[in-house]
């Protein structure tokens, strides 16, 4: 059955036929900056990282309980490491066909592969290890789709962060101190439709 709805959204009055009431607001509205969905994105994301390190990997480590170790599919009594929970979190959301992705780079990688990929991820994990409050911002083509891609500063918001790439066998740095930018974490999102 056709509805015939009158809603006000602002000061202008909109007629909408057979339209749910949110998609007429979306139609409306004007539409949120690319950086402000990268920006809540972003919150959500690094609120999880900072809980899981420090109430969950610290709190085991001072507990003599069970460590994070690279091999925690297999190894009993271990924990994933923060940034194995991070890329697992990123492709359990890319497994229900939306397109954000995420990962973690880095300047000084433990894993070769979290190396910055070409000279515009490299800039902008310099450009936030320079000015850590703002991401760094830039889009992308792949096939017929442009993404936004930001980059924000990965700091070291736990001692076990430190202790760990430090002491890490596979790590190019060893001087890793509290609250330094470690690497950045990568946000990419589609643009338009
Ligand atoms: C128990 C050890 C451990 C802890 C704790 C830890 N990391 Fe890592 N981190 C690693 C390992 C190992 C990798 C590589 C994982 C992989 O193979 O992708 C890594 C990957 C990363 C990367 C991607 C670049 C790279 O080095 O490969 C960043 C950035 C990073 N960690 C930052 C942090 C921050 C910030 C914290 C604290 C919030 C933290 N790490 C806690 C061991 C650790």
């Amino acid at each position: 059955m056709m509805r015939k709805t009158v809603l006000r959204v602002g000061s202008t009055m909109v007629l909408c036929l057979g339209l749910t009431a949110s998609s007429a607001i979306a139609t409306e509205l004007p539409g949120i900056p690319p950086e402000t969905v990268t920006d809540y994105i972003h919150a959500v994301i690094e609120s999880g990282r900072t809980f899981y390190t420090i109430h969950v990997v610290e709190r085991m480590q001072k507990q003599g309980g069970s460590p994070a170790a690279e091999n925690w599919r297999t190894e009993k009594k271990t924990l994933p490491l923060p940034a194995q929970f991070l890329a697992e979190a990123s492709d359990l959301a890319s497994k229900t066909g939306t397109k954000v992705r995420y990962r973690l780079i880095s300047l000084w990688p433990i894993n070769p592969h979290n190396g910055p990929d070409g000279e515009s991820e490299k800039k902008g994990l310099e450009a936030v290890r320079e000015h850590p409050e703002r991401s760094a911002t830039s889009s992308l083509k792949i096939g017929d789709q442009t993404y936004f891609k930001a980059i924000y500063a990965d700091r070291a918001v736990s001692q076990s962060c430190v202790g760990c790439h430090n002491t890490h066998p596979h790590s190019p740095k060893k001087d890793f101190k509290l609250d330094d930018v470690m690497g950045g974490l990568v946000i990419e999102i589609p643009l338009g439709e």
